[in-house]
């Protein structure tokens, strides 16, 4: 199974819900890959933002080596799940897709959560105090995506 991972700007929760995600793939010996990309282009090769570096090397997590890339077609046939931050980037990749398949790829990562309420993960960009809420945001709904599939299987 292909995960994709999706924010705004592939340098604070993708990178960071991308290396959360791979270890627990690791940890339970799943056969899944992950990778992450942004809807923007703006920061197509940059390294993480220091805040999510800082933040996962703090919870034993190396996401140092990744780079952004931008969100792009061919990622709809690459990826089982592409689960998306936010509304906006919910609506920019949907856009992209050319059918129902597609379509039905995208999900709010957050629904994984609490299905059908439809909510953000915020973007911390603008506000240093949020990369530590963000990291426990993102491992409880990484966790719950991971037991629904276990669930499921
Ligand atoms: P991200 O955060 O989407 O979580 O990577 C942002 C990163 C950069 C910008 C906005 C959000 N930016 O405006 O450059």
């Amino acid at each position: 199974m292909n995960i994709l991972m999706v924010c705004l700007g592939n340098i604070c929760r993708s990178p960071l819900a991308e290396g959360i995600l791979r270890k627990i793939i690791e940890e339970k010996n799943l056969d899944w890959k992950v990778d992450s990309a942004g809807t923007g282009d703006w920061h197509i090769g940059h390294s993480p933002d220091h805040r999510s570096v800082s933040i996962a090397s703090k919870n034993g997590l190396d996401i140092s080596a990744l780079k952004g890339r931008q969100f792009s077609h061919s990622d709809f046939s690459a990826f089982d799940y592409i689960l998306v931050m936010d509304s906006e980037n919910y609506s920019n990749v949907v856009k992209l897709a050319q059918t129902e398949t597609e379509k039905s790829k995208v999900e709010l990562l957050l629904n994984y959560v609490e299905q059908g309420k439809n909510e953000s993960v915020p973007d911390p960009y603008w506000d240093d105090t949020q990369f530590s809420p963000l990291y426990d945001l993102l491992t409880n709904a990484c966790e719950h995506f991971v037991n629904f599939h276990l669930k499921n299987k």
